[in-house]
């Protein structure tokens, strides 16, 4: 086959696309991940929105395989265990399950690990060898990239830098429970949370504006704009424990680059110019000054789809 389906499972919205060799996305399109309780129908849907596509693109024989980024991924074993951000619990043998409906091998890893590779194979850390991808979206995501390689781990989960502790005793996460998580502050369910709280202590604020269901990081951000003290304070404060965080994951690997990718990035300087400021104010002296953030150079469905489909060709 001259395709590769790749697939980018999102806390909200998950990306598909078909692939060639040259990391041409050839179709693309989106869904909601939540649109059937059940992964048996999610995967129906899924197939219900390619099939089109790969019919307009030869057929089901010019597929090679499917490629799938997907938040609590098991690279080893193909399943997705215990995502907090996703209404499947336990553990759910996705790839297999893929594999059956399409009738082509599935690989799969982290969906942050698959922007990683997106990017460096065809982005912003074309290359680099050494590298720490973090993606801010409805939750954080993780990829590290050592010596040219993705880091797996013994069980295949490294890398989970969204749930490393930025706050220890701080916020608690809505669904894993630890506290003071980065997720629980970075995210967009983070930037939210911070908001609302915030809010409630500035009566002033353009934010009290919006009813509950309304703050969210892209209202937060419009209020930021049009120069909202306490909306631009939401960003500082969620930047400055981005950038905690990033001083820790800097320290612990030494990477060439922080590459910065998902909708929370749209925040711009609001988030990284703090982000910066407290990496680098945490780091050990002979990292500073160094290490590059770089914002992701592939439009934010396109790196994790290139990712997800570059395990096809991988593979082979
Ligand atoms: C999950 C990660 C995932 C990230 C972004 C986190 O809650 O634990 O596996 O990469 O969300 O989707
Ligand atoms: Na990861």
């Amino acid at each position: 086959g001259r395709i590769a389906i790749g697939v980018d499972i999102g806390g909200t919205n998950t990306k598909f696309g078909l692939v060639n060799h040259r990391g041409e996305i050839l179709a693309k399109g989106t869904m909601k991940t939540d649109v059937h309780e059940d992964v048996e129908g999610f995967i129906e849907e899924i197939y219900k929105h390619l099939e089109p596509l790969i019919i307009q693109n030869g057929g089901m024989t010019m597929v090679e395989g499917v490629g799938v980024g997907a938040p609590n991924a098991n690279y080893y074993k193909g399943t997705i265990e215990q995502a907090p951000n996703l209404n499947w619990k336990g553990i759910v043998p996705f790839a297999d399950l893929m594999s059956h409906k399409f009738g082509k091998a599935c690989t799969m890893t982290n969906d942050a690990n698959a922007a990683a590779l997106g990017e460096m194979m065809y982005g912003a850390a074309r290359g680099m060898r050494d590298f720490v991808m973090i993606t801010l979206g409805t939750g954080v995501g993780g990829g590290v990239i050592c010596g040219g390689k993705l880091v797996y781990g013994h069980d295949g989960f490294a890398g989970e830098l969204g749930h490393t502790i930025v706050k220890p005793g701080g916020r608690r996460h809505w669904s894993t429970g630890s506290e003071g998580s980065l997720e629980a502050y970075a995210s967009a369910t983070g930037i939210a949370i911070t908001a609302k709280k915030m809010r409630a202590e500035y009566p002033a604020s353009m934010l009290n504006e919006y009813s509950e269901d309304d703050i969210n990081a892209k209202t937060v951000y419009e209020c930021a704009l049009q120069g909202d003290a306490t909306a631009i304070e939401v960003f500082r404060y969620t930047g400055q424990k981005l950038g905690e965080a990033l001083a820790n994951f800097v320290m612990f690997s030494s990477p060439e680059a922080i590459l910065l990718f998902g909708g929370v990035i749209k925040a711009g300087d609001f988030i990284l110019k703090p982000a910066k400021l407290h990496m680098e104010q945490n780091l050990l002296p002979v990292f500073r000054n160094k290490v590059k953030l770089v914002l992701s150079e592939l439009s934010e469905a396109d790196a994790a789809i290139l990712g997800a489909s570059a395990l096809v060709w991988a593979n082979k």
